[in-house]
């Protein structure tokens, strides 16, 4: 029973005039514990959604999913979330902001301290615990968020576009470090983007998103994130076959925004 596991999963979002809309059509797919999965698509094709249902943060209209045998049917702690912006509380310090979990969960002062050192080492920012929120840079400000879900010791880690608002280098550098803390702490990861590069460094297997009705597309099972743990990121992308399915990618998801223009050309 264990890994995620989500079966004929669907959304219709009732809206007060015209018809319902289809953000996700009987979507089904397992993941196994430990595998990092990435999600491409064009905008509207259903990412935050079904990522959202993942969290227990809405309802499926249809269908339903588990992580290790423990149906989603609302938030837990078992699984955490990381947004494109970072979400933290402004008014309370790092280190306060990375102990929220374990200090809601009533675990010990001492060993709150001790996880909240340890996550601020590992993602780099040890000397920062102190800072207030708004000193940091959004680099820094999206490694305290993904301390603090990890402070949780969640075992599915649900990403959405985590990366999108940062710099090209600093988005590559956290790249590196997504990979590293994948390899030490063997956590089941989702991650939506938009970056066909991220999603095919990133994901060992790799989900290509449609719209209307949003489904799966097409899925890939990658060795570039395998590679990545220890290897030149930049070397990985310059290889023939990662230019080849990033290619590949891209015209398919070319095609699928020019029907989605065409459409929308016809109504006007
Ligand atoms: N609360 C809502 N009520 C009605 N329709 C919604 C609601 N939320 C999303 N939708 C519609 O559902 C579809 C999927 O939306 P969703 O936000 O999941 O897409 P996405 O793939 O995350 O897009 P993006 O890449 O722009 O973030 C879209 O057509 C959107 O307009
Ligand atoms: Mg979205």
């Amino acid at each position: 029973m264990a890994g995620l596991k989500v079966n004929n999963v669907s959304m219709l979002y009732q809206v007060p005039k015209g018809d319902p809309v289809e953000a996700l059509k009987e979507v089904s797919f397992t993941l196994e514990e430990g595998e990092f999965l990435t999600v491409l698509g064009p905008s509207g094709c259903g990412k935050t959604t079904l990522l959202d249902i993942l969290a227990g943060f809405l309802e499926a209209t249809g269908g339903d999913a588990s992580f290790n045998g423990k149906p989603i049917n609302g938030p837990s702690p078992q699984r955490g979330m990381v947004f494109q912006q970072a979400a933290l509380f402004e008014w309370m310090s790092v280190e306060k902001n990375v102990g929220f979990g374990p200090r809601m969960a009533g675990v010990p002062k001492k060993e709150i301290q001790e996880k909240t050192q340890h996550w601020l080492d590992v993602v780099g920012l040890s000397d920062f615990g102190s800072k207030a929120v708004y000193e940091l840079s959004g680099g820094m400000q999206q490694r305290v968020a993904l301390a603090r879900c990890l402070a949780n010791d969640p075992e599915l880690i649900l990403m959405d576009e985590p990366l999108g608002a940062l710099d090209a280098l600093t988005r590559e550098k956290m790249q590196g470090l997504l990979l590293k803390l994948w390899k030490e702490t063997g956590k089941t990861i989702v991650l939506i983007t938009h970056s066909v590069e991220e999603a095919l460094m990133l994901g060992e297997r790799l989900f290509v998103m449609a719209p209307r009705p949003g489904r799966i597309e097409k899925e890939y099972r990658l060795p570039f994130a395998a590679q990545g743990v220890t290897g030149n990121s930049r070397e990985i992308k310059a290889q023939s076959d990662f230019i080849a399915v990033r290619e590949e990618i891209l015209s398919i998801i070319w095609g699928m925004e020019e029907e989605i223009m065409g459409r929308k050309g016809e109504v006007l």
